[in-house]
């Protein structure tokens, strides 16, 4: 039985498979070159070093590369609170050794088929009837890509699966938000959720590992906003659909990022767009602090995090 990346303790010894995520040399502080890399699993991932390259196989471990399989030799440190591996020996996988990959990808807690039977169900109870079609069409028209696709090459939800899980997860504040708050409007909610990020399929260049380093180069020069605007555009098109309705759901598009500098040209002008912002906040906020606790150790806090404005996270030492 496979021991979880995520179970390792500081002063473990790893002997193990795992996906090397992406692979740096760099130089340090004293001029000495060290492998800078982030390896994973199904259960996370943790940073990784190779501290001595003045080795006989220094060759082989400069070939490394992002999306290699490895097998590693190493002990657990800990560097600012957060788990670190320092790699004593490494090389790349063999054809002869047995290694199941879907065993080191990071992946969302539901398979792609489930996450997208579910959200497909979700778009399905939409009673508006022009809000359903656009919705249903455009998971189906992206499903292949759905199934396993991540929802950013770094931070929230970069994972296989990560995009759908987004929406699902989303998709659950939403229908209990619309309980709390009657005026709202469901079908025009679950209709923006589902639809905000579709456009990553085309922004964002992955593999199917849910692995991605790279934009495409529409995505660099236009995002996702622009984008699923433009996706939007098409569909509407296609089904004649009402004017009113397909400017609503491209302004929920529009604004979800609310501010100029992050990408939204227009603040929400109705509930369901503030709604549908706060709710992408709240997931990907969640889910990335879910992630920097998982290599922190009870009692102790993480590394400042550059994209959460430089603050620490802390991991209490009660509880589970
Ligand atoms: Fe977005
Ligand atoms: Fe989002």
């Amino acid at each position: 039985m496979r021991k979880n990346l995520s179970e390792y303790k500081k002063d473990d010894k790893v002997l193990d498979f795992f996906m090397v995520k992406s692979c740096e040399l760099r130089t340090s502080n004293k001029g000495g070159e060290y492998m800078d890399m982030v390896i994973s699993d199904n259960s996370g991932e943790m940073v990784a070093k190779v501290w001595d390259m003045n080795r006989d196989d220094t060759a082989a471990v400069k070939d490394i590369q992002g999306r290699d399989i490895v097998k590693i030799q190493g002990v657990v440190t800990e560097w600012n609170g957060a788990k670190q591996l320092k790699i004593l020996k490494i090389r790349k996988a063999a054809e002869s050794d047995e290694v199941n990959v879907s065993e080191l990808v990071k992946s969302a807690p539901y398979s792609g088929e489930r996450l997208y039977d579910m959200v497909c169900e979700k778009a399905e109870d939409i009673k508006d009837k022009e809000l359903r079609l656009i919705t249903l069409t455009l998971i189906e028209d992206n499903a292949g890509k759905l199934k396993y696709f991540p929802a950013a090459s770094k931070n929230h939800h970069a994972i296989k699966g990560g995009l759908l899980y987004h929406m699902y997860r989303m998709l659950l504040h939403a229908e209990m938000l619309c309980d709390i708050y009657p005026m709202l409007s469901k079908d025009l909610l679950v209709c923006g959720v589902i639809v905000h990020d579709m456009a990553k399929v085309e922004e964002i260049d992955a593999d199917e590992f849910g692995i991605a380093d790279s934009y495409t180069f529409e995505g660099q020069m236009l995002g996702h906003i622009i984008q699923g605007i433009k996706m939007l555009e098409t569909v509407c098109e296609r089904f004649k659909i009402s004017e009113e309705k397909k400017i609503m759901v491209q302004h929920m598009i529009l604004s979800h990022h609310y501010e100029p500098e992050f990408g939204s040209p227009k603040k929400p002008m109705f509930p369901e767009a503030e709604m549908l912002h706060y709710l992408d906040i709240i997931d990907a906020r969640i889910y990335d602090m879910e992630s920097v606790l998982e290599g922190v150790e009870p009692g102790e806090f993480s590394e400042k995090i550059w994209s959460m404005d430089n603050r620490k996270m802390y991991k209490p030492s009660f509880g589970e």
